[in-house]
């Protein structure tokens, strides 16, 4: 059932976060740690900041499984700002970078490479809708600057279940699914996330960067568009999101105290629920390849467009919102984020059900 002080959203992005991390938040916004001033006015260049810093670095590594080969660092301007930024930094004007084409954000990433250097789609699903992952090319070409992927296509419902091992170096779009399962993630020679799914919330993304990989800068950057100049100011080159961070490091260690195999274990089982329902009841059906199903962002059709907005009415009615698919594509969308809990989705499709019930009796 749920809970009398809120209804359950699975929003793909400002996503639910979990109830403790809510509450610790919020405390600290009266109050952080016992100083008698809000997180919101803690200064970024000082002790408190500092060791809020340090702790969510430190535990980014021990989750990602990372040795000191890694920087890590908190930035902002979302998923687009990486998209303009990889390229920026890795692809010299007469360089090729490779891309993988999984979906719109991918699309996304692509174009923005396309106003540094030369781009290479070495594989695509556009022409399936994205409903299925593209096939891993047969041959990567070794002179590539980088090969970009991105592993969960948040519009379409898709996730890459094995992270390939290249010769060139990896980069990576993990927004949608960074923390939900156990990833090599020493495969990436950088990967990016923003907060506001499985980290935080919105105004922070975090950047895990290969050492090595700051060797390669292809040109010369105004310093807030240079990742070496984000490392040697330690992630304070501008006035950072302080509460972003600190929210973000309250999830980190609640993903810390879950561990990743039990949170991968749960999610899996919420995933199955959801799909299973969606097979089982007839107003509804998934046009996506069963072996590229994503387990964050269940992408789900009705038998019509109008069942659509019944169902989205329907669901409002019972305490479950957003859950309309993106507008570009339709249908409908459950995100299960880590914030998610087996519960939640076991109230999500009783009230499946229940729809298909009340529609039979009419
Ligand atoms: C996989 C992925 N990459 C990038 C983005 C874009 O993020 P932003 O809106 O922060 O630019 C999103 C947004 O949902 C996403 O899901």
């Amino acid at each position: 059932m749920i809970p009398s002080y809120r209804v359950i959203n699975f929003n793909a992005g400002p996503a639910t976060l979990p109830p403790e991390v809510l509450k610790e938040a919020s405390d600290a916004i009266i109050d952080y740690a016992g100083t008698g001033t809000s997180i919101l006015s803690i200064p970024h260049r000082g002790k408190h900041f500092d060791a809020i810093l340090e702790e969510s670095k430190a535990l980014v590594k021990e989750l990602c499984e990372l040795d000191d080969d890694y920087e890590v660092l908190w930035m902002q301007g979302g998923g687009r700002l990486q998209f303009a930024m990889v390229p920026m930094n890795f692809l010299g004007k007469d360089d090729t970078a490779g891309y993988i084409d999984s979906g719109r954000w991918s699309a996304d990433a692509i174009k923005n490479a396309l106003h540094y250097g030369k781009v290479n789609v070495l594989s695509s699903s556009k022409d399936e809708n994205y409903t299925q992952l593209p096939e891993w090319p047969k041959k990567i070409p070794n002179d590539l600057a980088y090969l970009h992927i991105t592993t969960n296509n948040t519009i379409h419902g898709t996730q890459l279940k094995k992270i390939p091992s290249t010769d060139v170096p990896l980069i990576a779009d993990l927004s949608s699914d960074i923390f939900s399962r156990q990833i090599k993630y020493n495969r990436f020679s950088l990967f990016y996330a923003v907060a506001q799914k499985n980290i935080g919330p919105a105004g922070a993304t975090l950047v895990v960067v290969k050492k090595k990989m700051l060797k390669r800068v292809a040109r010369t950057l105004p310093p807030i568009l240079d990742y070496r100049q984000h490392v040697d100011k330690n992630s304070v080159l501008n006035t950072p999101p302080v509460f972003s961070i600190y929210v973000s490091l309250l999830t980190l260690r609640w993903i810390k105290a879950k561990g990743i195999a039990a949170i991968e274990a749960e999610n899996e089982r919420k995933a199955a629920l959801l799909y299973d329902e969606i097979k089982r009841n007839a107003l509804f059906s998934s046009a996506i390849k069963k072996s590229d199903r994503s387990t964050m962002n269940v992408c789900f059709e009705t038998v019509n467009e109008e069942t659509v907005l019944l169902f989205v009415k329907y669901a409002e009615e019972n305490g479950i919102i957003n859950i309309k698919g993106h507008r570009k594509r339709g249908g409908l969308r459950v995100s299960l984020y880590n914030g998610i809990s087996l519960s939640d989705v076991q109230y999500l499709v009783a009230v499946m059900q229940q729809f298909e019930q009340n529609l039979n009796k009419r």
